[in-house]
């Protein structure tokens, strides 16, 4: 795993967005694996100046997302669709055919091998984005998940349930459910990047560097075993190692 240590929030993101826009001149009909959440936020604003700043076009870009709620209709403002297109989507030039998450309202055992079966009829995923959780979550993988499955539904922990609250109006309304690509799905991406930002995940980015060997308990372990990732964390998320 290769460490990119930054100041802070914008610089993480910034770096972050100059590896995607990087990747998608070099390759313009690339895969790309998206995350959703708090900490890719300014990474797609940059990605956006980008496009209207410098012209990287999307247009033979394919997107695959990592996650999304079970139960939650695409147009739910809440879903991870509408998190997708307003934050990203509406303002580049990709055909929204091209853009793929997975569907909460079909959350069988077979809509998850789809979606794995997706993703290998695009040729793979050449980079994926991805955010960390506190207790080590990658996509919504929590711990004790096994590390080689694929896409997956997954009951989330009360502690994401709290984390992801602040989108909705209260935590009751938090799905309990998920479907997620699995470590499995992550880990056949050809590159990985996970960025980190803010002293909550400052415990989570000291397990993750001091580990040598993947480990069930601690999701984001897995990603020891794969050739080529990089971490790009600012200096709070960096506070606690060594
Ligand atoms: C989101 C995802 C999650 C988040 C993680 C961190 O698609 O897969 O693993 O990356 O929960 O979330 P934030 O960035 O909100 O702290």
């Amino acid at each position: 795993m290769h460490l990119i240590s930054v100041t802070n929030n914008n610089e993480m993101s910034q770096k972050a967005a100059t590896i995607i826009s990087t990747l998608v001149t070099q390759k313009p009909n690339a895969v790309l694996g998206l995350a959703t959440g708090g900490t890719p936020e300014k990474t797609y604003k940059a990605l956006v100046m980008d496009h209207q700043q410098n012209g990287t076009s999307y247009s033979k870009i394919h997107t695959v997302n990592l996650d999304e709620y079970v139960g939650i209709n695409p147009q739910d403002s809440n879903s991870y669709h509408s998190y997708m297109y307003h934050h990203f989507f509406k303002y580049i030039d990709i055909p929204a055919n091209q853009t793929h998450l997975p569907d909460g309202e079909h959350a069988s055992v077979d809509y998850c091998a789809s979606y794995d079966q997706l993703i290998e009829s695009l040729g793979g995923v050449d980079l994926q984005l991805l955010g960390i959780g506190r207790n080590g979550h990658i996509g919504f993988n929590e711990p004790g998940t096994p590390l080689t499955i694929g896409t997956h539904v997954v009951k989330l922990t009360p502690s994401t349930r709290q984390a992801n609250a602040r989108y909705f109006t209260d935590l009751s309304k938090v799905p309990d459910q998920a479907i997620t690509m699995g470590i499995g799905t992550i880990l056949k991406s050809r590159k990985i990047i996970l960025i980190a930002s803010g002293k909550d995940k400052a415990e989570a980015v000291r397990r993750l560097l001091d580990c040598s060997a993947p480990d069930d308990d601690f999701p984001a372990s897995a990603l020891v075993a794969h050739p080529d990732v990089t971490i790009i964390a600012d200096e709070q998320a960096l506070s606690l190692t060594k």
